[in-house]
């Protein structure tokens, strides 16, 4: 099998050979950002706002003045061409760089941009047709904190609740803030719908502003769906007729039963895949095809 090709601070170089410095901040601190995106028929999907997303974090945390001058979107493209991919995942991480021995004493580093991808075609079928069975997680995401807002390195909250509801048998967690109002996934944003209306959280409850969420708001509005971002309580779940969770690489995942906070499962509406849910995963995988093929 060919050897991946990989994307590092400036060069094109096979996987064995990428080599980050035991110096990066990135390692040490988790001083980094990263994007996941997926490209179908050769095409980055949505890679502008991606890269808006990122340089716009990247002004929050002080990396601006070092990313000035990266064509990262070109880093994107190289790399999905350099393997010769057509439908992939990709991954875009910039960390700091090598810097001083104590954080923040960085002011010159050189940032270390990575772009890796792998073949990807999404989730099975069955999946979508099924939705995903969920748990919330003890974990929590902080409100107040302007980090949850960000992909960042700092991504321990998310690993650890994915992998606590691995262990459980459940495909994905969701987490609560410190206010107990339902945040996100552990990867994914949520929505409800409740008599056809679409909720989903509002921003300032501690969750990352998704391009996929943004996108089925998006879509919703121009299905005439009525959309709003609300506070929800663990406890309103039974009150849902749908459910679903959103990211770039999964798109729309209807979500059927929740295991909440005393384990007790709940059913979201039917326990299966709603109209609205199935309207919107339509009108998405019709957008994706709109921008990637031709
Ligand atoms: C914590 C978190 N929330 C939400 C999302 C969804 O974001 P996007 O739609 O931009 O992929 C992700 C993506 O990985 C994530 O890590």
């Amino acid at each position: 099998m060919r050897e991946e090709t990989v994307y590092i601070s400036g060069s094109l170089v096979p996987r064995s050979q990428a080599r980050v410095s035991a110096f990066d901040h990135g390692f040490l601190y988790g001083y980094a950002l990263f994007e996941t995106m997926r490209a179908y028929n050769g095409r980055i999907f949505l890679l502008e706002r991606h890269i808006r997303r990122l340089r716009d974090s990247a002004a929050t945390i002080g990396l601006t003045s070092c990313l000035a001058g990266i064509d990262l979107d070109k880093a994107c493209n190289d790399t999905l061409k350099a393997n010769n991919l057509r439908d992939a995942r990709l991954r875009l991480t910039v960390s700091r760089g090598e810097a001083g021995s104590f954080p923040g004493s960085d002011t010159d580093a050189t940032p270390t941009v990575l772009v890796t991808t792998t073949s990807y075609r999404g989730l099975s079928d069955q999946k979508y047709c099924q939705g995903f069975q969920v748990g919330i997680s003890s974990f929590r995401r902080c409100h107040q904190s302007p980090l949850s807002r960000l992909k960042s390195a700092n991504y321990l909250v998310s690993v650890l609740a994915k992998r606590e509801m691995e262990m459980a048998g459940l495909d994905e967690s969701l987490l609560l803030n410190g206010r107990d109002l339902i945040a996100e996934g552990s990867i994914s944003n949520v929505f409800f719908v409740s008599q056809s209306n679409l909720v989903t959280p509002p921003l300032e409850s501690g969750i990352l502003p998704g391009i996929t969420r943004k996108v089925v708001l998006e879509l919703a509005t121009a299905l005439k769906i009525n959309t709003s971002e609300i506070n929800i309580q663990a406890a309103d779940l039974t009150i849902f007729d749908e459910a679903f969770l959103t990211n770039s690489a999964m798109e729309i995942m209807p979500l059927v039963t929740v295991r909440d906070s005393s384990r007790k499962i709940v059913t979201i509406g039917s326990g299966k895949p709603g109209a609205v849910t199935k309207r919107l995963m339509t009108a998405y995988r019709e957008m994706v095809t709109r921008e990637t093929q031709g």
